[in-house]
């Protein structure tokens, strides 16, 4: 506890620790003893030869191109939760701007940083190394800029940090027009309005969490992001290029993401399983350590609009009498609560709400 506390008051992450000149992993970032024994015993099992699904938006605008794609973004929630999407109409410098914009807002100088740093999640702008340290088993290895863009609290443009505040407005921008494209997908797809996702308002608002792993000197010891389910609708993953991390767990097993330039990911979150009651699938997925460079990446959140305690519950049209509710309804507000009670690695909101 007195390590992490030290940690938390130094407000300089994991970056600060590395660069303070460690040559070891300090003990609070490694993983329990069992977690790594399972792990090398598991590790011949890790599947080399599949990937995600890769989804092309290409010419989405014709009607048979778009009943395609309507088909493999159904068919990719249902089984993996994961897709990857390329032509997604995200020019590439509105991608790469993004990612240096969170490159060059860690590595300036810890003074400019630290000004950021908060444990209040209330705020719109906020620096923070494992905002969930006092609940997770482990410290990940991860510093994590947010940046909410809610319809309340959208930051001003003079609130973010200068060093990301243009391509962060530009991406914002872009990636909301994305998650409300492929809510009508996934709308389409069960069989419903290619509007209603989007007037449940599952996009109204966004967060972006920007990460920066830095390479860790016994990356097999550490974790960057531990097994978790997103709690949100949706998510977009920007993945810097240069460097792997991210895996899903598929059948059993773990499954590298890779990281294609120009590519974004995609992934259902609970609450999209919720109110599909489980049509739609929500997967567990954790971002891995490597020794030799950082690795940046962006995720963008549609959580909803979370500050009301609007109420969410299995769609009406999905039930049936074969299919009755396999979840409960739930306030937003009360969701969040759930999910703020517990450590991102081994707790999920979800289970609280199911029938
Ligand atoms: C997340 C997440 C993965 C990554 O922020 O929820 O899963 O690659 N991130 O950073
Ligand atoms: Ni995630």
């Amino acid at each position: 506890m007195e390590m992490l506390q030290a940690f938390d008051e130094a407000k300089s992450g994991v970056k600060g620790l590395l660069d303070s000149g460690i040559q070891k992993l300090p003990k609070i970032f490694i993983r329990p003893f069992e977690e790594l024994l399972q792990e090398s015993t598991n590790h011949n099992h890790k599947r080399e030869n599949i990937q995600v699904p890769v989804i092309d938006f290409c010419e989405i605008w014709k009607p048979d191109r778009r009943k395609q794609i309507v088909e493999e973004v159904r068919t990719a929630s249902e089984t993996w939760g994961f897709f990857q999407v390329i032509n997604h109409g995200i020019p590439l410098p509105v991608l790469d701007g993004m990612i240096e914009g969170v490159r060059e807002f860690n590595e300036q100088g810890l003074e400019e940083k630290k000004k950021y740093y908060s444990r209040d999640n209330t705020k719109a702008v906020r620096f923070i190394s494992n905002y969930d340290l006092s609940w997770s088993t482990t410290a990940s290895w991860r510093d994590t800029l947010t940046l909410s863009f809610s319809d309340a609290d959208h930051p001003h443009g003079n609130e973010l940090p200068p060093s990301c505040r243009e391509p962060a407005i530009q991406y914002s921008k872009h990636v909301e027009i994305l998650g409300n494209l492929i809510l009508g997908l996934l709308s389409d797809g069960l069989g419903l309005e290619a509007d209603s996702l989007k007037n449940m308002e599952c996009s109204k608002g966004h967060r972006l969490h920007c990460h920066y792993y830095p390479p860790c000197p016994e990356p097999e010891l550490a974790i960057g992001i531990g097994n978790h389910f997103d709690a949100g609708f949706l998510t977009i993953l920007l993945q810097g290029h240069a460097t792997r991390g991210l895996q899903v767990m598929h059948e059993g097993q773990w499954v590298d993401i890779e990281p294609v330039r120009g590519t974004l990911v995609v992934n259902i979150g609970d609450l999209l399983q919720l109110v599909s009651n489980g049509k739609l699938r929500s997967s567990g997925h954790r971002a891995v350590c490597n020794g030799f460079g950082p690795r940046i990446s962006v995720a963008c959140f549609f959580s909803g609009p979370v500050n009301e305690a609007k109420i969410y519950g299995p769609i009406k049209e999905l039930l049936s009498h074969e299919n009755p509710p396999v979840y409960k309804e739930v306030a937003l507000s009360e969701y969040l609560v759930k999910f703020f009670a517990g450590g991102l690695d081994n707790h999920r909101a979800l289970d609280y709400f199911k029938l």
